[in-house]
């Protein structure tokens, strides 16, 4: 949107990059996250990501950009859906983004077809999320990303024959059992139990659930839980009730190992292996450039996760899109403008596939180790360059 005040009715959080030609664009970018309560957490990673690209790279960029942030609060959908309209009618924004929590990115999708605004999701893993509109594009990852090899893995080289997998009952959960079974089952093993374990809002006890698979005996266990607080009880509960000791491997994506809970989990965590794209240990040029940005920024105590580099990444996706169509931001040509990019990100070359408007990214095997006094990730493979199986396979929504 072009020539308009720089100030609107809405917060304005942070304006950056105001061209001395005089002929800068006002774009507008409406953010919905999680800013309050017990996913707060996910909401300042994301939004710091995004800040600290801005902070990066504003000045180059010859247009202003203006976040509107909205929180979305829980993952039920209702609140996003309600800030999505009011960002879209009275905002008038010229591109959407967040959506930490699948239900939100699923009942907003709707009202960015009918109002053609182009949607950067940067977290929402739930596989199909993409199908939903011609206007959303991913450069989080995908449930089906990490389940499907993971479950390979776990028959091809942890040498697991059986398996039971335990889930928070939401979209992202059963999408990421079901790859899971899927890659497991493909590579000749089989599933004895698929639990699943409450809701995303509140940590449940999840001490029945896993005695139920003590009982089972399964060679693997395999995890979802949305990050966050979940994942340091899912590890104490397993230690608790010796199931490591019982002969039981804890398996699951890298949702589990999150960088920012894993100091939290104590050495029960030791050995355990997930599957995921993004690890703040990573040690390539471009994440120690990214790492030691963030902690000047925001402390040395703190350190990115796969939500801040998705923040970070999406940032430089829609630096994309304002440069290329120089500030005039149409839906259409936005879409186009995505589809094919390609990023230098810290987690490794990232692309937005042109058909499915996915993230493709590599994939890593990763185990916690202890270095020193602190828990790390060690790499233990990289499937390169992954497109979503669910789409490649075309199983279930991901078909339509
Ligand atoms: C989701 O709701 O899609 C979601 C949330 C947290 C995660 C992964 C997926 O760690």
């Amino acid at each position: 949107m072009r020539l308009k005040s720089l100030f609107s009715a809405g917060a304005v959080a942070l304006l950056l990059g105001v061209s001395a030609a005089g002929n800068a664009a006002d774009v507008k970018v409406g953010v919905v996250l999680t800013f309050s309560g017990g996913a707060a957490q996910f909401g300042q990673q994301i939004s710091r990501g995004m800040e600290l690209y801005m902070k990066q790279h504003g000045a180059e960029l010859g247009h202003n950009v203006e976040l509107i942030k909205r929180d979305s609060k829980r993952p039920g959908g209702d609140i996003a859906k309600t800030a999505v309209q009011e960002l879209i009618t009275r905002e008038k924004v010229d591109i959407l983004a967040g959506f930490v929590f699948s239900p939100n990115a699923i009942a907003s999708a709707p009202l960015v077809t009918q109002g053609k605004v182009p949607m950067i999701i940067m977290n929402a893993g739930t596989a199909w999320i993409p199908n939903l509109s011609p206007y959303i594009a991913r450069v989080s990852f995908t449930m089906w990303q990490s389940g499907y090899p993971m479950g390979e893995y776990a028959k091809d080289t942890l040498e697991c024959k059986t398996a039971a997998s335990g889930y928070t009952d939401y979209p992202p959960g059963k999408d990421s059992v079901s790859a899971f079974r899927t890659g497991f089952e493909k590579a000749g093993g089989e599933i004895v139990d698929e639990i699943p374990m409450g809701g995303p809002r509140e940590v449940p006890d999840f001490t029945p659930f896993f005695q139920r698979v003590k009982d089972a005996k399964p060679d693997c266990f395999y995890v979802f839980v949305p990050a966050g607080n979940h994942t340091t009880a899912i590890v104490k509960t397993f230690a608790d009730l010796g199931m490591g000791d019982a002969g039981i491997k804890l398996i699951g994506p890298g949702d589990l190992t999150q960088d920012t809970k894993l100091q939290d989990m104590g050495d029960d965590a030791v050995g355990m292996i997930t599957m995921h794209h993004y690890s703040a240990d990573y040690d390539t040029p471009e994440n120690q450039a990214f790492v030691k940005a963030w902690k000047a920024e925001y402390g040395e105590d703190t350190t990115p996760d796969f939500m801040g580099v998705a923040g970070w990444d999406g940032m430089a996706a829609i630096f994309h899109v304002i440069r290329t169509l120089d500030g005039d931001i149409d839906a259409d040509a936005a879409m186009a403008a995505l589809k094919g990019w390609k990023f230098d990100s810290p987690r490794g070359p990232i692309m937005i596939d042109p058909e499915t408007r996915d993230i493709v990214h590599d994939v890593h095997v990763h185990e916690v180790v202890k270095s020193g006094d602190r828990l790390a990730i060690e790499v233990l493979g990289t499937i390169p360059q992954v497109k979503d199986p669910c789409k490649e396979l075309k199983i279930g929504k991901c078909a339509e």
